[in-house]
């Protein structure tokens, strides 16, 4: 019995520190999807279009802040989904192959095996075989949340290049 009331006491704390914590507000108010947990798969987000510009045709956004990943600035439509046996990106960003296309060479960082603190010398390490992972193409998509952010540059350089490598093994020399 006394088992059951501690129990029962214990549920009525728990639910009135979630009504203070939450402040009244329904499940549909928080979020910026405005519906409840159990429906918010089924919303229908706005309609994004992202770039149809062609490699050689497209226009490169300056860095988010000094080494953000970049956004991918042309069509990737054919290219997608990368695979094991088929990674078109790599054939015109490798650090070889890129100055003869005019492309953006793939970083330092990319040849480089954090887990084992070890170049991958002139292949790129597998952690970053897959760009899309990380690299999302431009698109015409409005900010959900007004945001004041804004980047600062050490360099000019740095607003459309990465040194991440670099600033990582500062004061490791
Ligand atoms: C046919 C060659 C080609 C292929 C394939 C290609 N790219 Fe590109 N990419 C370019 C070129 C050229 C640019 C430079 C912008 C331009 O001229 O359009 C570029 C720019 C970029 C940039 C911006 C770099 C910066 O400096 O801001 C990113 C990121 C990128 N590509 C990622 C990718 C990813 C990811 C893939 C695969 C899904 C891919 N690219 C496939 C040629 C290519
Ligand atoms: C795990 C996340 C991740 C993956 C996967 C990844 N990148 Fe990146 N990429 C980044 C970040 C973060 C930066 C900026 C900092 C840096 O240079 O490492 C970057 C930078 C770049 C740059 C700009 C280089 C410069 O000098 O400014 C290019 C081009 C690029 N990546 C291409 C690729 C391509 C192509 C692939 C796939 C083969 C790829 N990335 C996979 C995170 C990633």
């Amino acid at each position: 019995m006394k088992q059951k009331i501690f129990l029962l006491l214990a549920m009525s704390a728990l639910f009135l520190v979630s009504c203070a914590i939450n402040n009244g507000l329904s499940s549909e108010q928080i979020g910026i999807r405005k519906t409840d947990l159990e429906t918010e798969n089924k919303v229908i987000l706005p309609k994004v279009n992202y770039t149809n510009a062609q490699p050689g045709e497209s226009v490169v956004y300056e860095r988010g802040y000094e080494n953000a990943p970049p956004l991918i600035p042309h069509d990737i439509n054919d290219m997608i989904p990368i695979t094991k046996d088929n990674n078109t990106c790599i054939s015109c960003h490798d650090k070889f192959i890129a100055a003869d296309v005019g492309a953006t060479p793939i970083p330092a960082t990319h040849y480089y095996n954090y887990r084992l603190n070890k170049s991958t010398g002139d292949s790129l390490t597998e952690a970053r075989f897959n760009c899309t992972q990380c690299h999302v193409p431009q698109s015409d998509a409005k900010p959900l949340i007004g945001n004041t952010f804004k980047p600062e540059f050490k360099s000019e350089n740095s607003k459309s290049r990465s040194n991440l490598i670099d600033v990582m093994n500062e004061g490791l020399k």
